[in-house]
């Protein structure tokens, strides 16, 4: 396994309840993947370390977490040394590390998505947003950890982030080229897919809560907590999304010759005129794969080395349609900025029924007491056979937490139990 985030810990806790008992290690790891499975101290951006452990330790299957390996071209490196991987090759993490690069192939493939304008100078930029008007959306091209968006509310606000990104090197190299897109307003849904080729298979449906603040207020974050299932993805509106962008999305891939063999996490936007891409991603969504994973009947790992052996072809997901999950991510406060590190978190003796705590920024200390390592710290996962009662049960898991920086947001499901 590479990566040290939430996401990590629930795939290295997934596959490891496989039963093929497979022997699972992970690099970097942190804190709680630590107490499950061995770590090693690769980062999960240093490709050749990465492939000389899985030499060393002889791994048969890697599985790769975060998107900026894959897009320094580990499943490539790893292919190229024999090993099997799950996860794209680099030509395919584009479609996560350029939104420019994405917002092509869906325009050419006709897929639906907001109308955009693509710029490197700051004048044609600034003239554009005119056309235009607020709210508008100013996005980084390439990588910047979830942050490299702006949805303006008015045009000082765009106009400020033009500046910022274009000629302010915010975002450095990412931030070089922007695009600037039509603002879609809905419900946002994340749909996981695991592709291999043209074949596919959809899992659990979740949405997750973007903004820092309650009422989804605040700044983007990579995201606040999740719930599975989201019911406002009714059957009949999965098959229009299966329809309209999956099954699109996933032949416009092979068609581009990207080979594709991994996650795609297709952001969906679920506007009064139809569902519409927001982006895609090439790994699996980081808290949304907290609350799909434990809905799964079906052995994780056979799915996914199923998906890399090119023999997705009739497989049949098996989903615990008798359970609700819900995730609220333990931050640390002044995340999305500035963050403190290294305070301790003291967990709770016990936790209720159905309550799992993934660690994502932890780390040890000196003294051997975990500590906070990130923005992110943890992911408290709650499976119950309500949504209530799973919120209830997390909640009362992040209050008996203690941390000094410790922050959550409150109304994590809160739409969906109001909704009904
Ligand atoms: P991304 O990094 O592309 O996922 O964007 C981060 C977040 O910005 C998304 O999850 C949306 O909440 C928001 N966003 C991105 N593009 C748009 C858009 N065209 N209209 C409205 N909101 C958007
Ligand atoms: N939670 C959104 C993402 O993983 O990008």
């Amino acid at each position: 396994m590479v990566g040290g985030g939430g996401r990590e810990h629930t795939l290295v806790r997934t596959l490891l309840a496989s039963p093929a008992q497979p022997r699972v290690i992970c690099a970097p790891g942190n804190a709680g993947i630590a107490l499950d499975v061995p770590c090693f101290p690769v980062a999960a951006d240093d490709v050749p370390g990465l492939v000389a452990l899985a030499k060393k330790e002889a791994v048969k299957f890697v599985v790769v977490g975060p998107e900026v390996p894959l897009s320094l071209g580990l499943a490539d490196q790893l292919i190229a040394a024999g090993i099997p991987v799950y996860g794209p090759k680099a030509a395919g993490a584009r479609l996560e590390a350029s939104k420019i690069f994405t917002k092509h192939i869906l325009l050419k493939h006709k897929i639906p998505t907001a109308a955009a304008g693509i710029f490197t100078e700051v004048a044609p930029a600034l003239a554009y947003l005119r056309t235009r008007g607020a709210p508008i959306v100013i996005k980084a091209d390439g990588l910047a950890a979830g942050k490299g968006v702006v949805v303006a509310q008015s045009l000082a606000e765009a106009e400020a982030a033009v500046h910022d990104m274009l000629a302010g090197n915010k975002f450095g190299a990412a931030g070089s080229q922007i695009l600037i897109e039509d603002c879609l307003v809905g419900e946002e849904t994340s749909i996981l897919v695991v592709v291999s080729g043209r074949d596919y298979v959809i899992l659990p449906t979740s949405q997750d809560h973007k903004r820092i603040g309650d009422g989804d207020t605040g700044p983007n974050t990579g995201g606040m907590g999740t719930y599975s299932p989201a019911e406002v993805v009714t059957p009949a509106l999965l098959a229009r999304i299966e329809n309209e962008i999956v099954r699109p999305s996933v032949n416009a891939i092979a068609d581009e010759g990207l080979d594709y063999c991994g996650t795609l996490f297709i952001g969906i936007m679920l506007t009064p005129s139809g569902p519409s891409v927001i982006e895609y991603n090439a790994r699996f969504g980081d808290p949304e794969t907290q609350v799909v994973l434990p809905r799964l009947a079906s052995d994780l790992l056979e799915l996914l080395w199923l998906a890399a052996q090119r023999r997705l072809a009739g497989y049949q997901l098996r989903v615990r349609d008798d359970v609700h999950a819900l995730c609220v991510v333990v931050a640390a406060k002044g995340y999305p900025d500035k963050f403190p590190k290294g305070d301790v978190i003291t967990f709770p003796a016990t936790l209720p029924a159905g309550v799992t705590i993934y660690h994502a920024g932890t780390a040890k200390n000196a003294a051997g007491q975990v500590v906070t390592n990130g923005g992110r710290v943890l992911g408290v996962t709650a499976l119950a056979p309500t949504l209530r009662a799973a919120a209830d049960a997390a909640y009362t898991a992040c209050d008996a937490i203690a941390c000094s920086s410790k922050y959550f947001r409150r109304d994590i499901g809160a739409k969906q139990l109001l909704r009904r």
